[in-house]
């Protein structure tokens, strides 16, 4: 298949721009485009054999289930059963970075929910997103637009990079501002639970519902007999091809451990920007200022695909906080270095 590719303003898209990109998404093609967090990968969610062509696309097994994403808020009720708890965060947070997990209506196929009975519905922010549903009439499915276990992608290049050949067209819209996925909030329980972190925090959630529990995937390595809450936290994700290694521990003694990997091996350094000066600049991805952690969102996905096409046999980052954005961060970077850390205590 040729892929097709288009860019487009964010700052002044309109509907009418994307008339064939929602024609496209009517007869049941597949369409790429920016998000506020990442790129979709998006096609018709009400067609069944759309949502496979997105699977085969991803190379994702089908028992993943996809985001519908949808142009207003009360527009969910169309396609899932929407509760007190789902108003309230929508009117808090959406349009923006957060999918809610709800019970299904019929008209949503099984094979865009992985067989499940919940659909996830997602309004983004972005004006290309939102002129795109508009135009195509329909409510988009869209998981991210990678190849299953790559890092999700961030700009059109790193799209096109894993899907030319697979979709009929890629929108460009520039680089997505964030930077990482959605916060993913289940209110199927009794409790609102917390299933993946991201831009939408912890600590916003808990601002607007009374309670707020965080699924066990989302620090911790799952055990392969625990009951998976969201089905793609059980797969291997975010994974670069070479082996990626976490450091912990004091910033001096992480830095001179920094200095020597790059003397002695062929490493590539996911590193803060006060770092720089102390390095070699081989293979070295700055991805923002230590305390700066929406710009390390936001070029934390590109740096980790940059470092991996360096051609390095390890590539080393640090071990991110759990507080705030920090939460999101963690989640992500754990998954990429298969829980590998390493605690820098002496100078070895
Ligand atoms: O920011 C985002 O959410 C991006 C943009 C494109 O919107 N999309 C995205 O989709 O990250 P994806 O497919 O890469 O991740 C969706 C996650 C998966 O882990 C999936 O298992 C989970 O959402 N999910 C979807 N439907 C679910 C459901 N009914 N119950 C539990 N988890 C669900
Ligand atoms: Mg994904």
């Amino acid at each position: 298949m040729i892929t097709k590719r288009m860019s487009l303003d964010p700052e002044a898209v309109s509907v009418r721009d994307l008339d064939e990109a929602g024609r496209i998404l009517r007869e049941g093609g597949l369409v790429v485009f920016p998000t506020e967090t990442v790129y979709g990968l998006g096609g018709n969610a009400l067609d069944a054999s759309a949502s496979q062509k997105i699977y085969a696309a991803k190379g994702r097994p089908s028992d993943n289930p996809l985001i519908v994403h949808i142009a207003k808020p009360e527009d969910a009720e169309r396609f899932a059963i929407v509760s007190d708890a789902y108003r309230v965060l929508a009117s808090a947070f959406m349009p923006g970075p957060l999918t809610v997990i709800l019970p299904k209506k019929d008209i949503v196929p099984v094979q865009t929910t992985g067989g499940l009975s919940s659909v996830a519905i997602r309004c983004p922010s972005h004006p290309v997103a939102h002129a795109l549903i508009e135009a195509s009439g329909v409510p988009i499915a869209a998981p991210s637009a990678n190849l299953s276990g790559k890092p999700s992608p961030t700009c059109a290049d790193d799209v096109a990079e894993d899907m030319d050949g697979r979709v009929d067209l890629i929108l460009d819209g520039g680089p997505s501002e964030i930077g990482l996925e959605s916060t993913i909030v289940s209110l199927l329980g009794p409790v609102p639970t917390l299933l993946r972190p991201g831009a939408v925090t912890y600590d916003a959630l808990c601002c607007v519902l009374p309670r707020v529990e965080i699924a066990p995937a989302v620090t911790g390595q799952l055990s392969p007999d625990e009951p998976v809450l969201s089905p793609g936290l059980k797969y291997r994700h975010y994974s670069p091809n070479a082996p990626c290694v976490l450091l912990d521990g004091n910033a001096d003694e992480v830095l001179r451990f920094l200095i020597r990997a790059q003397s002695g091996s062929n490493c590539a350094i996911l590193c803060y920007d006060e770092e720089i000066p102390a390095l070699t600049d081989q293979r070295l991805f700055p991805v923002g200022k230590r305390e700066d952690l929406s710009a390390q969102a936001h070029m934390l996905f590109a740096q980790l695909r940059a470092a991996d096409r360096s051609g390095a046999d390890v590539i080393y980052a640090h071990l991110p906080p759990r507080e705030g954005l920090g939460l999101a961060l963690y989640n992500r970077m754990i998954r990429a270095a298969a829980h590998t850390v390493k605690h820098i205590e002496n100078p070895q």
